[in-house]
């Protein structure tokens, strides 16, 4: 079946989640975070990731934002740093995360080639448009879907199935690309194939789905469809 719609995910596959430590890093507000900021930066997204599974698992679920607020507040804790101005700085660089260099001409090259584009994100609805309005993408992508229509976190089969609720397509027409392995994997099981951009050189995940295809990152994209 010949893929129609490319389906991305958002954080650390289109928006630099690492953007936000780094770049209130390289100002001269917050010397505390020289030294701190990678490891700052590490935890808060894996703390940010194991709630939503958690809360997956538990069905007490809560928006992005907020998981996103209290990852932080974690990794905050742990790095001893503290400080409304720190803390509100960081989520406002994390509320206008900067895309990824080769995000914008890949989704060109994708529209040109008459593809349908979107997002399939945990992100809140709010979240979502607030980055890609700032990494002014919005034109290259037809829709962008956030897991509250579902209220659950990925890689729930319920969320996955948005897509085809909404682009009115089988699965194996959609290829899915994220940076993360088990969302990557996740798509995979679901029945998409799913391109994972191995951005760090990590081993693949253990998880049921193999992705079909590794990039290491969005630049080959419009290519490898083109060729599939
Ligand atoms: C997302 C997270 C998983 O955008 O990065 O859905």
């Amino acid at each position: 079946m010949a893929i129609e719609t490319i389906i991305f995910d958002a954080y650390g596959t289109l928006f630099d989640v690492n953007a936000a430590a780094r770049q209130a890093a390289s100002g001269d507000d917050f010397p505390e975070l020289a030294d701190a900021w990678q490891h700052l930066s590490a935890d808060w997204r894996t703390k940010q990731l194991e709630y939503t599974w958690l809360r997956a698992i538990t069905g007490e679920h809560a928006d992005f934002w907020q998981v996103t607020q209290d990852g932080l507040d974690w990794a905050m804790e742990r790095a001893g740093l503290s400080g409304d101005s720190l803390r509100e700085r960081l989520l406002q660089l994390y509320w206008d995360l900067a895309a990824f260099d080769e995000v914008p001409e890949m989704l060109k090259a994708l529209k040109a080639a008459d593809l349908c584009t979107g997002i399939l994100s945990n992100g809140s609805p709010e979240m979502l448009s607030a980055a890609v309005k700032s990494a002014g993408i919005a034109r290259h992508l037809d829709h962008t879907l956030s897991v509250e229509t579902v209220g659950v976190f990925k890689p729930a089969r319920a969320v996955y199935d948005l897509v085809g609720r909404t682009f009115d397509c089988d699965p194996a027409q959609v290829a899915f690309v994220s940076s993360n392995g088990w969302d990557a994997a996740g798509a995979a099981s679901y029945g998409f194939v799913s391109v994972w951009v191995n951005r760090l050189g990590l081993p693949m995940d253990r998880l049921p789905g193999t992705p079909a295809h590794v990039l290491p990152d969005l630049v080959g994209l419009p290519d490898l469809i083109e060729g599939l």
